[in-house]
Protein backbone atom coordinates (compact mmCIF):
# COMPACT_ATOMS: atom_id res chain seq x y z
CA UNK A 1 0.00 0.00 0.00
CA UNK A 2 1.12 3.51 -0.95
CA UNK A 3 -0.51 6.80 -0.45
CA UNK A 4 1.44 9.15 -2.68
CA UNK A 5 1.14 12.95 -2.83
CA UNK A 6 2.45 13.72 -6.48
CA UNK A 7 4.23 16.94 -5.82
CA UNK A 8 5.86 17.10 -9.25
CA UNK A 9 5.83 21.61 -10.26
CA UNK A 10 3.88 21.24 -13.24
CA UNK A 11 0.77 19.22 -11.44
CA UNK A 12 1.14 21.74 -8.41
CA UNK A 13 0.95 24.62 -11.02
CA UNK A 14 -2.08 23.15 -12.96
CA UNK A 15 -3.93 22.55 -9.25
CA UNK A 16 -4.20 26.41 -9.00
CA UNK A 17 -6.00 26.56 -11.85
CA UNK A 18 -8.15 24.49 -10.95
CA UNK A 19 -8.80 26.18 -7.51
CA UNK A 20 -9.17 29.78 -8.40
CA UNK A 21 -13.15 29.82 -8.31
CA UNK A 22 -12.88 32.18 -11.29
CA UNK A 23 -11.52 29.61 -14.13
CA UNK A 24 -13.78 28.87 -16.33
CA UNK A 25 -15.37 25.73 -17.32
CA UNK A 26 -13.14 24.97 -20.57
CA UNK A 27 -9.93 25.62 -18.48
CA UNK A 28 -11.00 23.57 -15.84
CA UNK A 29 -11.89 20.51 -17.86
CA UNK A 30 -8.53 21.04 -20.00
CA UNK A 31 -6.54 21.57 -16.91
CA UNK A 32 -8.15 18.49 -14.96
CA UNK A 33 -7.11 15.90 -17.84
CA UNK A 34 -3.26 17.46 -17.66
CA UNK A 35 -3.18 16.88 -14.69
CA UNK A 36 -4.84 12.76 -14.41
CA UNK A 37 -2.15 12.53 -17.38
CA UNK A 38 0.61 13.95 -15.29
CA UNK A 39 -0.63 11.43 -12.36
CA UNK A 40 -0.97 8.55 -14.62
CA UNK A 41 2.62 8.48 -15.39
CA UNK A 42 3.82 8.44 -11.58
CA UNK A 43 0.77 6.13 -10.79
CA UNK A 44 1.85 2.97 -13.54
CA UNK A 45 5.15 3.10 -12.77
CA UNK A 46 4.96 -0.24 -11.40
CA UNK A 47 2.88 -1.61 -14.04
CA UNK A 48 4.04 -5.51 -15.41
CA UNK A 49 5.66 -5.91 -18.82
CA UNK A 50 6.21 -8.39 -21.40
CA UNK A 51 9.36 -9.49 -23.09
CA UNK A 52 9.25 -9.61 -26.89
CA UNK A 53 11.27 -8.70 -29.87
CA UNK A 54 11.41 -6.02 -32.16
CA UNK A 55 13.66 -5.18 -35.19
CA UNK A 56 14.74 -1.98 -35.59
CA UNK A 57 16.40 -0.92 -38.57
CA UNK A 58 19.65 -2.21 -37.86
CA UNK A 59 18.69 -5.20 -36.15
CA UNK A 60 16.72 -7.54 -33.64
CA UNK A 61 16.43 -6.71 -30.49
CA UNK A 62 15.07 -7.65 -26.79
CA UNK A 63 12.48 -4.97 -26.10
CA UNK A 64 9.40 -4.57 -23.33
CA UNK A 65 5.41 -4.14 -24.20
CA UNK A 66 2.42 -3.74 -22.09
CA UNK A 67 0.50 -6.82 -21.88
CA UNK A 68 -3.19 -6.72 -23.51
CA UNK A 69 -5.12 -6.76 -20.38
CA UNK A 70 -2.71 -4.35 -18.52
CA UNK A 71 -5.31 -1.87 -17.60
CA UNK A 72 -8.77 -0.52 -16.98
CA UNK A 73 -10.05 2.77 -15.93
CA UNK A 74 -12.81 3.04 -13.81
CA UNK A 75 -14.34 6.40 -13.25
CA UNK A 76 -16.56 7.16 -10.37
CA UNK A 77 -19.44 8.98 -12.20
CA UNK A 78 -19.59 11.80 -12.75
CA UNK A 79 -16.67 14.08 -12.07
CA UNK A 80 -14.52 10.96 -12.50
CA UNK A 81 -15.05 11.12 -16.03
CA UNK A 82 -13.10 14.76 -15.91
CA UNK A 83 -10.12 12.75 -16.12
CA UNK A 84 -10.45 9.65 -18.31
CA UNK A 85 -9.37 11.16 -21.27
CA UNK A 86 -5.95 12.22 -19.38
CA UNK A 87 -5.00 8.72 -18.19
CA UNK A 88 -6.07 7.27 -22.15
CA UNK A 89 -4.13 9.93 -23.77
CA UNK A 90 -1.34 8.04 -21.85
CA UNK A 91 -2.50 4.47 -21.50
CA UNK A 92 -4.89 3.88 -24.93
CA UNK A 93 -5.20 0.34 -25.02
CA UNK A 94 -7.32 0.70 -21.43
CA UNK A 95 -10.72 -0.58 -21.40
CA UNK A 96 -13.29 1.41 -19.71
CA UNK A 97 -15.97 0.85 -16.73
CA UNK A 98 -17.91 2.79 -14.90
CA UNK A 99 -19.61 3.20 -11.84
CA UNK A 100 -22.28 6.06 -11.06
CA UNK A 101 -22.39 6.90 -7.32
CA UNK A 102 -23.27 10.17 -6.06
CA UNK A 103 -23.05 11.50 -2.83
CA UNK A 104 -26.83 12.07 -0.65
CA UNK A 105 -25.97 15.77 0.59
CA UNK A 106 -27.78 15.58 3.47
CA UNK A 107 -26.14 12.28 5.18
CA UNK A 108 -23.28 12.48 2.30
CA UNK A 109 -24.36 8.47 2.29
CA UNK A 110 -23.06 6.89 -1.27
CA UNK A 111 -26.05 6.60 -3.01
CA UNK A 112 -25.26 4.10 -6.09
CA UNK A 113 -27.53 4.44 -9.37
CA UNK A 114 -25.38 2.53 -12.28
CA UNK A 115 -22.41 0.17 -13.21
CA UNK A 116 -20.73 -1.13 -16.32
CA UNK A 117 -17.52 -2.84 -16.30
CA UNK A 118 -15.70 -4.44 -18.88
CA UNK A 119 -16.09 -8.45 -18.41
CA UNK A 120 -12.48 -9.28 -18.25
CA UNK A 121 -12.06 -6.30 -15.03
CA UNK A 122 -10.92 -9.27 -12.61
CA UNK A 123 -7.55 -9.74 -15.17
CA UNK A 124 -6.93 -5.77 -14.79
CA UNK A 125 -4.89 -3.36 -12.97
CA UNK A 126 -7.74 -1.12 -12.19
CA UNK A 127 -6.99 2.52 -11.83
CA UNK A 128 -10.08 4.47 -10.58
CA UNK A 129 -10.77 7.83 -10.81
CA UNK A 130 -12.96 10.78 -8.65
CA UNK A 131 -10.98 13.93 -8.17
CA UNK A 132 -12.74 14.57 -5.21
CA UNK A 133 -11.83 12.31 -2.28
CA UNK A 134 -14.14 13.89 0.78
CA UNK A 135 -15.10 11.64 3.83
CA UNK A 136 -14.30 8.75 1.59
CA UNK A 137 -17.95 7.12 1.19
CA UNK A 138 -17.86 7.36 -2.36
CA UNK A 139 -14.40 5.58 -2.81
CA UNK A 140 -14.76 2.92 -0.38
CA UNK A 141 -18.10 1.94 -2.15
CA UNK A 142 -16.46 1.81 -5.43
CA UNK A 143 -13.28 -0.46 -3.92
CA UNK A 144 -16.00 -2.75 -2.63
CA UNK A 145 -17.70 -3.02 -5.81
CA UNK A 146 -14.48 -3.73 -7.72
CA UNK A 147 -13.72 -6.68 -5.24
CA UNK A 148 -16.48 -7.88 -5.43
CA UNK A 149 -15.99 -8.09 -9.11
CA UNK A 150 -12.76 -9.92 -8.82
CA UNK A 151 -10.25 -7.03 -9.22
CA UNK A 152 -7.51 -7.67 -6.98
CA UNK A 153 -4.87 -4.89 -8.28
CA UNK A 154 -6.40 -1.47 -6.96
CA UNK A 155 -4.79 2.39 -7.76
CA UNK A 156 -7.32 4.86 -6.44
CA UNK A 157 -6.61 8.47 -8.57
CA UNK A 158 -7.73 11.66 -7.15
CA UNK A 159 -6.98 15.30 -7.29
CA UNK A 160 -7.88 16.33 -3.63
CA UNK A 161 -8.10 14.32 -0.67
CA UNK A 162 -9.04 14.99 2.88
CA UNK A 163 -7.13 13.23 5.33
CA UNK A 164 -10.52 12.28 7.18
CA UNK A 165 -11.48 10.53 4.69
CA UNK A 166 -7.99 8.99 3.49
CA UNK A 167 -7.68 7.41 6.93
CA UNK A 168 -11.39 5.69 6.29
CA UNK A 169 -9.89 4.44 3.09
CA UNK A 170 -6.76 3.22 3.60
CA UNK A 171 -8.27 1.49 7.34
CA UNK A 172 -10.89 -0.28 4.86
CA UNK A 173 -8.93 -1.34 1.91
CA UNK A 174 -5.19 -1.22 2.73
CA UNK A 175 -4.17 -2.85 -0.39
CA UNK A 176 -5.24 0.03 -2.64
CA UNK A 177 -2.98 2.30 -3.58
CA UNK A 178 -3.78 5.89 -3.46
CA UNK A 179 -2.24 8.52 -5.25
CA UNK A 180 -3.25 12.28 -5.02
CA UNK A 181 -2.24 15.76 -6.28
CA UNK A 182 -2.81 17.77 -2.90
CA UNK A 183 -3.99 16.53 0.61
CA UNK A 184 -5.95 19.21 1.63
CA UNK A 185 -6.31 20.19 5.43
CA UNK A 186 -9.90 18.59 6.04
CA UNK A 187 -13.43 18.64 5.22
CA UNK A 188 -15.80 21.76 5.84
CA UNK A 189 -19.34 21.39 8.26
CA UNK A 190 -20.94 20.28 4.91
CA UNK A 191 -18.73 17.68 3.72
CA UNK A 192 -16.63 19.87 1.70
CA UNK A 193 -13.19 19.82 1.40
CA UNK A 194 -10.86 22.53 2.02
CA UNK A 195 -9.35 24.85 0.81
CA UNK A 196 -10.52 22.48 -2.09
CA UNK A 197 -11.89 23.61 -4.91
CA UNK A 198 -15.59 23.32 -4.82
CA UNK A 199 -17.92 21.59 -6.30
CA UNK A 200 -15.98 19.35 -9.04
CA UNK A 201 -18.55 17.77 -10.79
CA UNK A 202 -20.71 21.27 -11.43
CA UNK A 203 -17.01 22.70 -12.67
CA UNK A 204 -16.20 19.96 -15.26
CA UNK A 205 -19.42 20.15 -16.76
CA UNK A 206 -20.70 23.71 -16.08
CA UNK A 207 -24.14 22.70 -13.97
CA UNK A 208 -23.70 25.49 -11.68
C1 LIG B 1 -18.40 14.03 -5.47
C2 LIG B 1 -17.02 13.54 -5.88
C3 LIG B 1 -16.97 12.18 -5.23
C4 LIG B 1 -17.70 12.40 -3.95
C5 LIG B 1 -16.71 12.57 -2.85
O1 LIG B 1 -19.37 13.47 -6.24
O2 LIG B 1 -16.86 13.51 -7.27
O3 LIG B 1 -17.58 11.16 -5.99
O4 LIG B 1 -18.48 13.61 -4.11
O5 LIG B 1 -17.32 12.65 -1.62
P1 LIG B 1 -17.16 11.53 -0.51
O6 LIG B 1 -15.71 11.21 -0.42
O7 LIG B 1 -17.68 12.22 0.72
O8 LIG B 1 -18.00 10.35 -0.91
P2 LIG B 1 -20.89 13.96 -6.19
O9 LIG B 1 -21.67 13.16 -5.20
O10 LIG B 1 -20.94 15.44 -6.03
O11 LIG B 1 -21.45 13.53 -7.60
P3 LIG B 1 -21.09 14.06 -9.06
O12 LIG B 1 -19.68 13.67 -9.35
O13 LIG B 1 -22.06 13.32 -9.89
O14 LIG B 1 -21.28 15.54 -9.09
N1 LIG C 1 -17.38 16.60 -3.76
C1 LIG C 1 -16.89 17.68 -4.40
O1 LIG C 1 -17.09 17.84 -5.60
N2 LIG C 1 -16.16 18.58 -3.69
C2 LIG C 1 -15.92 18.43 -2.38
O2 LIG C 1 -15.24 19.29 -1.79
C3 LIG C 1 -16.44 17.31 -1.72
C4 LIG C 1 -17.16 16.41 -2.44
Amino acid sequence: MAIVEVNHPLIQHKLTFLRNKDTDTKTFRETLNEIAGLMTYEATKELKLEETEVETPLMKTKSYILPDKAVAVVPILRAGLGMVDGILALVPTAKVGHIGVYRNEETLEPVYYYCKLPTDIAERKVILVDPMLATGGSAIYAIDYLKENGVTDITFMCLVAAPEGLAKVIKKHPDVDIYAAKIDQGLDENGYIYPGLGDCGDRIFGTK
